[in-house]
Formats: C-alpha cells, structure tokens, sequence
C-alpha cells in the first residue's frame, strides 16, 4: 500500500464488517505510524477500550487520552455519552426545557439522527488539531479512526450533512463545514478496509466504495486482507499427498485411518487457502491496493503479534 502517503494524512479512517480485526490493524497502523515518528492517536469508538489492555496500561476514564507508548495514545469516544454530555452543556444554557423529562435523551437520539455521530466526530476533529478541548493536547500528528463496521462507520462519516441541515444553530454549527472539509480532502483523510477473505466481507468492502464514493466522493485507499491461510501446497504436491491415500478401503489399519485424515486435512487447508486466494483476486480485478495480513496463531493476540503485524505495515511504507 502506499501506506507511506497514508500515514502522511491528518486521519486515517479504518472499517470493515464486524469481528474482521479492525480494531487489531488500527492498534498495528497506530504502532507502525509512532515508528516512523508520528505521534499518533488511536481512536476506538464506542464502550470498550481495548487499547489500553492490550498495551498493559491501566483501564482510563471513558473520552480520556492514554498514553499507550512513546508517541502513541489511545482514547475511546463513546457517541451515546457525547451525546448525552452535549445535551447536559446544553441544557446549563436552555435550563430544564431540553433536559425536562428523563425520556428526553431517547427522544433527541431519535428524533435528530446523525446527532450523537456528529459530536463525536467533532472530538476526532479536535483531536485532528492536536487535542480536545479541556485535554492536555498531545499534539497528535495523525489520528487512526477504529470506525465502527461499515454501516454503522458510513452513517458517522456522513452524520456532517444528515445532522449539520438540522443543527444551524448552537455549540456544532460551526464544526460541521469543518468536518465535511477534513473528511473530503484526499491531503487530510485516507480511508482503508479490513477484511477477511470471505465472500461476504469482500462484498462489504465493495459497498463501503461505493458508499464513501456517494458520500464524500473519496475512495479506499487500501484494503488490508486479514488473517489469511498460508498456501502450503501446491495443486501437484496435493495430488502426490493424497496417492498416499490410495489404500484398500477396508479392512484399514490404524495407520492407514490416520493417513486418511491427515490428507482429509491437507485437502481441507489447501481448499480453504484457494477460496482465500479468489477473494483476494476478486479485490484486485476491482484495482484495491491490498495489503494482506497473516492468520497468526495463538489464543488470543497480543501485542508481540500486533507489533508483527505492524512492522509488515510499516514495510509497505
Ligand atoms: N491476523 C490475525 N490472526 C489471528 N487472529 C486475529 C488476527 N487479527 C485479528 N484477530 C483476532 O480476531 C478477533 C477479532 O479482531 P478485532 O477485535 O480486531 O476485530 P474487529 O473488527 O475490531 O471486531 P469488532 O467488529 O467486534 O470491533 C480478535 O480476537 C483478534 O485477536
Ligand atoms: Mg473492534
């Protein structure tokens, strides 16, 4: 990938469908990005905070910048609390008529969408800036955005025109033009999927172009291929494998049964790595720029891997 001029933007907006491992990329981008001397933010959007776990760092406040290594932080923005803290600030100002009934919140939630998007993209804005307000400013250089999966990720990025129609007056108005600005500039935001490569994530990558293409009239600008299958054998090494196999079916000897399976397994990996290899094809017939990642084995992925995965990243540089 010409990742090089992808670390060079202000954001970097990394979705795809859910469980696929945009959260572990975006924490490898955020790794490779601090390597090459970019002070770096990652930004998980929601409850959770992985981040800090996975980097052995204490468990912050929700909306609060950590610092995970040198020249890289995380911080998790959780829309529905922007929202609701938005309203709060509000409501010092209009007191008690917006914040009257406990209901209130669910009905604004409702009743303006793209609202509680909107406010936490004006947090990544300000982060994009170099810090919040009322934050110590880390002076982030880039800002890797772990977006929410593709619907979900679409409706935030496009939340500046659902929302800034209704919202001319009050603390956003004047962010949204920024926003739309920010996210539609080639020189300051570059998107990038994360997919596996199954049939249905691939076709999630494709609707995501199409989607940012109506949105915002920008394109992908990579698309990591992740947790593929090495391709062990080849088509005649497979053929010589399973004349292995070729045995009087019974009576069988346990050796013979354990052969069996063996190649049953050979023939199952090999099958699996091909389907792999089509959808990776199918990416690059449409001309994506893919960038594939290795299924790394293990029970659950720490941050030696991650870092493995980062320095592949950064050798695309
Ligand atoms: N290359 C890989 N090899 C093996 N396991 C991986 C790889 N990448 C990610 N995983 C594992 O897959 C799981 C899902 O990854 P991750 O949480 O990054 O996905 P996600 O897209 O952020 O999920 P969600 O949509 O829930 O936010 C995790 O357990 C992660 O450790
Ligand atoms: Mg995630």
């Amino acid at each position: 990938m010409a990742m090089q001029t992808v670390l060079n933007r202000k954001l970097l907006v990394i979705t795809g469908k859910g469980g696929v491992g945009k959260t572990t990329i975006a924490a490898a981008v955020g790794m490779a990005a601090a390597a090459t001397g970019r002070r770096t933010i990652v930004v998980e959007v929601g409850q959770e905070s992985r981040l800090p776990s996975l980097f052995g760092v204490t468990a912050p406040q929700q909306g609060v910048e950590t610092r995970l290594q040198e020249g890289l932080s995380s911080i998790s923005i959780d829309p529905d609390r922007a929202l609701l803290e938005w309203l709060q600030a509000l409501g010092g100002r209009v007191s008690g008529r917006v914040l009257a009934s406990s209901g209130t919140f669910q009905y604004f939630a409702a009743a303006a969408p793209g609202a509680k998007e909107l406010i936490a993209m004006v947090k990544i804005w300000q982060l994009t800036r170099g810090g919040g307000r009322g934050t110590r400013s880390g002076g982030y250089e880039l800002v890797v955005l772990d977006a929410p999966a593709t619907g979900h990720a679409l409706g935030m990025l496009n939340s500046p025109q659902t929302f800034g129609a209704i919202a001319r007056v009050g603390p956003i108005a004047g962010y949204t033009r920024q926003i739309q600005q920010l996210l539609e500039t080639p020189s300051h935001t570059a998107y990038v999927a994360v997919a596996l490569a199954t049939e249905m994530a691939v076709t999630e990558v494709l609707e995501l172009q199409a989607g940012l293409q109506r949105q915002l009239g920008r394109d992908l600008e990579a698309v990591v291929v992740n947790a593929l299958l090495p391709r062990r054998f080849t088509a005649r090494e497979l053929a010589r494998i399973e004349s292995l196999g070729d045995v009087p079916s019974a009576p069988q000897t346990a050796q013979q049964a354990a052969i069996r399976s063996a190649i049953q397994a050979a023939r199952a990996v090999h099958d699996r790595a091909r389907f792999q290899h089509n959808q990776l094809a199918r990416l690059r017939r449409r001309s994506f720029d893919v960038v594939p990642v290795p299924f790394l084995w293990g029970e659950e992925l720490g941050l030696a891997a991650v870092a493995g995965i980062a320095k592949r990243l950064e050798q695309r540089l």
